[in-house]
């Protein structure tokens, strides 16, 4: 049996290390900085308790891949990112973790490119087939005989006061197209992961602006999975216009919301969706696919 952890959305406290003036004094950082005070922070304000606690699970089981569908910080700073990266060092040490960006993460263009790709240049796995030398994404992690993940990235910068959608470019279309027909995949339990949620239930503002060039991908192919983050609540779907069954891991840190997922896939596949009992991270009932 192939176990894969899948986790999202932590989105660390900000600290006063972490914010730098000249990054936070633009227009939608300021924005957003007052969003933090009144609303965020404190839904995320156990955010470091909860990622010591969260290691502490994943050191007691064993999994063959680890996945975190992005959103690790808040503004996309350069110190939130820094942050970020150093809470995430041992996890990131699997040898199978695959790690995407959030549209928190990517929140703003900058001068010099994304400082997500800069900063976590040694944690984004490299892909098993090469589709492009340009981006990192889509990767494939073949991570076994009989399981594929294919990572692709949905988040982009959102300069706009008022959006936080995503979307999948269309090179990296083509590329999911092409990979999803490639032999190593066909023959292989495969699971997608993005950021964005691929369903309608999303307004056109926040949610994933070509969810349905994606999902005809999806459907073409007949892809089994396809898990995400984004949306701040842990929920199964199935991915309209096909056969698609989608995971939400929700918010690791969220508070009174905090969710991810464990994937078994073997002979019967099952999902367990793990939980914040108030002390720690705990798993429950499996759940068949
Ligand atoms: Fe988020
Ligand atoms: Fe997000």
């Amino acid at each position: 049996m192939t176990r894969i952890l899948h986790f999202s959305d932590v989105h660390f406290p900000l600290s006063r290390n972490s914010v730098s003036l000249p990054e936070i004094l633009r227009p939608k950082r300021i924005l957003a900085s007052a969003n933090y005070l009144l609303r965020r922070r404190p839904k995320f304000i156990a955010g470091n308790t909860k990622w010591d606690a969260f290691n502490n699970f994943y050191k007691s089981i064993e999994v063959d891949a680890v996945i975190c569908t992005g959103d690790l910080s808040g503004m996309g700073m350069h110190g939130e990112l820094d942050y970020a990266q150093s809470k995430l060092e041992h996890i990131s040490k699997h040898p199978n973790f695959i790690l995407l960006p959030g549209n928190h993460d990517l929140y703003l263009p900058e001068k010099n490119g994304s400082h997500f790709y800069d900063i976590f240049k040694d944690s984004i796995t490299k892909s098993d087939i090469t589709i492009s030398d340009n981006t990192p994404y889509p990767l494939v992690k073949l991570i076994n005989d009989n399981v594929a993940i294919v990572a692709v990235n949905s988040a982009k910068p959102n300069p706009s006061l008022i959006r936080s959608s995503g979307n999948i470019s269309t090179e990296q279309l083509s590329a999911v197209d092409a990979l999803l027909n490639n032999d190593e995949l066909k023959t292989r339990h495969v699971i997608v992961a993005t950021h964005y949620n691929a369903d309608d239930e999303d307004t056109n503002l926040h949610g994933l602006e070509n969810r349905k060039e994606f999902r005809a991908i999806l459907a073409k192919h007949n892809c089994a999975m396809l898990v995400h983050g984004h949306i701040h609540k842990n929920q199964t779907y199935n991915v309209p216009d096909s056969n698609t069954k989608a995971f939400c891991a929700g918010s690791l840190t969220y508070k009174g919301r905090e969710s991810f997922w464990v994937y078994n896939i073997g002979e019967k596949n099952s999902a367990q969706a793990g939980s914040w009992d108030g002390a720690q991270y705990v798993l429950g009932e499996e759940q068949s696919i």
